[in-house]
């Protein structure tokens, strides 16, 4: 029985200590996408419907990482449609946030296959 007692106070004991760790490390490591804002987006036509559309699943950054054409973007859509639910925008809509991620997010270097890129690198 007396296990039952000291199993809560266990748990306390970790978090009291782990707590403070955690606030060091600050948001760097943390996953906190509501970190980013839509005002953080380069300003264009489609910004808002862009940043609310794709980041219903995740951060913004995993979409900027990432240049591509449009017709790479068109391919990249209709991938999170047909593999992981996202609303099937077509028409005007479609036409819109297409045109933000080609404008911003055109490829960054030479289309060579298989290249390494760099992540760290400057953009
Ligand atoms: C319904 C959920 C959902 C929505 C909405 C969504 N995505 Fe994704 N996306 C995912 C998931 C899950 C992954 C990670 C798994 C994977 O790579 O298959 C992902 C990964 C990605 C990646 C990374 C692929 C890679 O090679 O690492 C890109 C780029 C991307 N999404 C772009 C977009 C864009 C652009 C939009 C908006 C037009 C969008 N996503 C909207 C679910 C979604």
């Amino acid at each position: 029985m007396r296990l039952f007692y000291w199993l809560p106070m266990l748990a306390l004991a970790a978090s009291a200590s782990f707590a403070p760790t955690q606030a060091q490390q600050g948001p760097a490591l943390a996953f906190t996408p509501k970190d980013e804002q839509v005002e953080d987006l380069p300003e264009g036509p489609g910004r808002d419907e862009t940043f609310g559309l794709c980041t219903a699943c995740h951060g913004y950054r995993l979409v900027s990482n990432q240049g591509m054409t449009r017709d790479k973007w068109d391919e990249t859509m209709t991938w999170m449609t047909e593999r992981h639910g996202m609303p099937d925008i077509q028409g005007a809509d479609r036409d819109l946030i297409l045109d933000y991620l080609a404008a911003h997010h055109p490829p960054k270097a030479p289309a060579r296959t298989g290249g390494f890129r760099n992540p760290f690198a400057p953009q």
